[in-house]
């Protein structure tokens, strides 16, 4: 009887004493130690090993762009790692091009921090900060789309350019691990300082965007960070069309702000997609653009009109209203904005009519 009791708490201790040591093994290879963390030839910053670059560098106020919230989807926060990487991963090559493999580009988001490590990251993401924004107002554009006008605290000097995006965060909740951050395009103009709006469509179950549609009030506080990206207006003297569909409306609004207030005389249609009445807005908006820019013009298609919709305007998919409006487009530019589908279905009808690729610029909403 007594050997069966000893060999039991035996086996008991040495299951416990095992238990320890993956339990320290898991802290050790997670923590890694303190790590060097070199960043555009600055003084090395102390990290936690272990934790992936994106986040490390987030710790320190680094903010890189990650739309998919560090999922590896969106292929977004790319920095170029000089030294230290190690290998590249599975999960990266899918969104690495020949050329960025060679130059060493990894995904922030993949690649975890367990030696000291050297990257370059493009010098205006230094300029990107993090603000406590109060949500100063609620608007349900359509049905699945809000309007949330943000305010920056008093004295906060908040610069972007127009056609550029924020990341909002979506805190904890309903069992979300950690806060999710999502690219939004700023609709307002630039020249609002204090306040910023923006447009965000609910996608189903998605988890920023039920935080918005679900929980957020007006009065709430929200954390963003910006400003990224490069979806700017060209000003050449080259003839332009905007296209888009849904919320793809936000840059072109802060776009076209930016050009009353600034005088921007170019010609530019602008395309926008919608299935029935239900997804139209904001066409007071546009007919004041269309006011105060002689060379502006607003097209809005519907590709199923509702029953009971009374519309006079254009009918089909978007991509065949442009090619109906257009013989030649080679001299022209185009600027798009919506889902990856609706994206890559323009660019294909407008390198048919001609135009360069390098005219044709774009920001996917992935
Ligand atoms: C540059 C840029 C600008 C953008 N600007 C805007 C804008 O102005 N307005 C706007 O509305 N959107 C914009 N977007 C899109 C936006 O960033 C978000 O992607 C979108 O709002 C969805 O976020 P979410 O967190 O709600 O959805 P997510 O949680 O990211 O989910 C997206 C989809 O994936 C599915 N999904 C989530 N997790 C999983 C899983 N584990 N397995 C399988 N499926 C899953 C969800 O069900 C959902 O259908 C922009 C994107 C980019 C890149
Ligand atoms: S954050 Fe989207 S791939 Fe890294």
């Amino acid at each position: 009887m007594f050997d069966v009791l000893t060999a039991a708490g035996v086996l008991a201790g040495l299951g416990a004493f095992l238990a320890l040591l993956l339990v320290l093994a898991e802290k050790t290879l997670k923590s890694g130690g303190p790590t060097r963390l070199t960043v555009n030839d600055d003084q090395p910053r102390l990290v936690d090993g272990g934790d992936p670059l994106l986040g490390a560098l987030k710790e320190q106020g680094i903010f890189i762009p990650s739309a998919c919230g560090g999922r590896g989807s969106c292929g977004m926060c790319k920095v170029v790692v000089r030294s230290g990487g190690g290998p590249v991963l599975p999960t990266e090559t899918p969104h690495l091009k020949p050329e960025e493999l060679e130059q060493g580009v990894r995904l922030s988001c993949q690649l975890k921090v367990r030696n000291d490590m050297t990257i370059r990251i493009p010098p205006e993401l230094l300029e990107v900060e993090e603000y406590t924004t109060k949500v100063a107002a609620i608007e349900e554009a359509t049905y699945d789309i809000r309007r949330l006008r943000l305010e920056f605290p008093k004295g906060t000097q908040f610069s972007f350019r127009a056609g550029q995006y924020i990341q909002l965060e979506a805190p904890i909740y309903d069992g979300l691990a950690e806060p999710a951050y999502r690219a939004y395009s700023v609709s307002s103009s630039p020249h609002t300082p204090g306040t910023l709006e923006v447009l965000i469509r609910k996608v189903p179950r998605g988890i920023c965007t039920t935080f918005v549609h679900e929980l957020l009030v007006a009065g709430d506080t929200v954390k963003i960070n910006g400003p990224y990206g490069e979806f700017t207006l060209r000003e050449t003297p080259a003839e332009a069309v905007f296209i888009a569909g849904g919320s793809g409306m936000a840059p072109f609004e802060s776009i076209l702000a930016d050009m009353a207030q600034r005088g921007i005389a170019k010609k530019v249609t602008y395309f926008f997609g919608a299935v029935s009445m239900r997804d139209i807005y904001d066409l007071e908006r546009m007919a004041e653009f269309e006011e105060t820019l002689p060379e502006f013009r607003f097209v809005p298609a519907l590709s199923r009109p509702a029953k009971g919709d009374q519309w006079h305007g254009e009918t089909g998919l978007i991509t065949d209203v442009v090619a109906r409006h257009y013989g030649s487009m080679a001299d022209m530019e185009a600027y798009l904005c919506g889902s990856p589908g609706m994206i890559d279905a323009c660019i294909k009808v407008l390198l048919d009519k001609g135009m360069e690729e390098g005219n044709i610029y774009y920001d996917k909403f992935t």
